[in-house]
């Protein structure tokens, strides 16, 4: 596993107002969408281009295009829809999956709820994203879901992870998956009831109010 930290001044500075217990969750959606577009702008570095040849008004050229197959983003349910539109912004030609994940309260185990993905994502670039990487169970869990459909890159963005979690991917996740973390910040631990510790809350809850 790949570890980025997104180290950038307008980074740092959206972050600090997201996580102001003060800020209204118009103004935290807001942010959200432009800190998932500056990682986005970090994690997808590595997409494979091919050459477009086009004619400007001027001469006719070789241009560089994102190579087929196209990347797909996938929101883990409910935090990870926060997160959709700015991925969006910057990659317009991206297909969109869907992933609802939630821990059965008395197993323990990660529950898959809600799937719409293709069946098939072997060669596609995965787009994993979910605001709030703290236990790593659900990441897990979802990084294997994608792998068992054929994904072998599958590029996680966060905007904030526990040092737990991260470890935890580190330990379960198979190596023969690529897998990078994007993430806006590391913080400090998770307290007792697995919260990020500063953190910003509940993201699902500061993002769409408490069901
Ligand atoms: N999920 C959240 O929304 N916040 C945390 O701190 C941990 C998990």
């Amino acid at each position: 596993m790949e570890l980025h930290v997104v180290s950038h001044p307008l980074v740092d500075h959206k972050l600090t107002v997201l996580r102001d217990k003060n800020t209204p969750s118009s103004t935290f959606r807001e942010l959200v969408s432009e800190i998932v577009m500056l990682e986005a702008y970090e994690a997808t570095r590595d997409l494979l281009l091919e050459d477009k040849p086009i004619e400007t008004p001027v001469a006719p050229m070789v241009g560089k295009r994102i190579a087929p197959p196209r990347p797909m983003i996938v929101p883990i349910l409910r935090a990870g829809l926060g997160m959709l539109d700015g991925m969006m912004k910057l990659l317009p030609t991206a297909e969109v999956g869907f992933l609802g994940m939630k821990r059965d309260e008395e197993t323990l185990d990660i529950i898959t709820y809600a799937n719409r993905l293709p069946d098939d994502l072997t060669g596609r670039h995965v787009f994993l994203v979910d605001p709030m990487l703290a236990t790593g169970g659900t990441l897990v869990a979802a990084i294997h879901y994608l792998a068992e459909r054929g994904a072998r890159e599958i590029t996680c963005i966060d905007v904030l992870a526990a040092p737990e979690g991260l470890k935890r991917l580190e330990d379960e996740v198979n190596p023969d998956i690529n897998v990078r973390v994007v993430v806006a910040a590391v913080d400090d631990h998770l307290n007792d009831k697995a919260y990020i510790v500063p953190g910003l809350g509940d993201a699902g809850d500061r993002l769409y109010g408490v069901v």
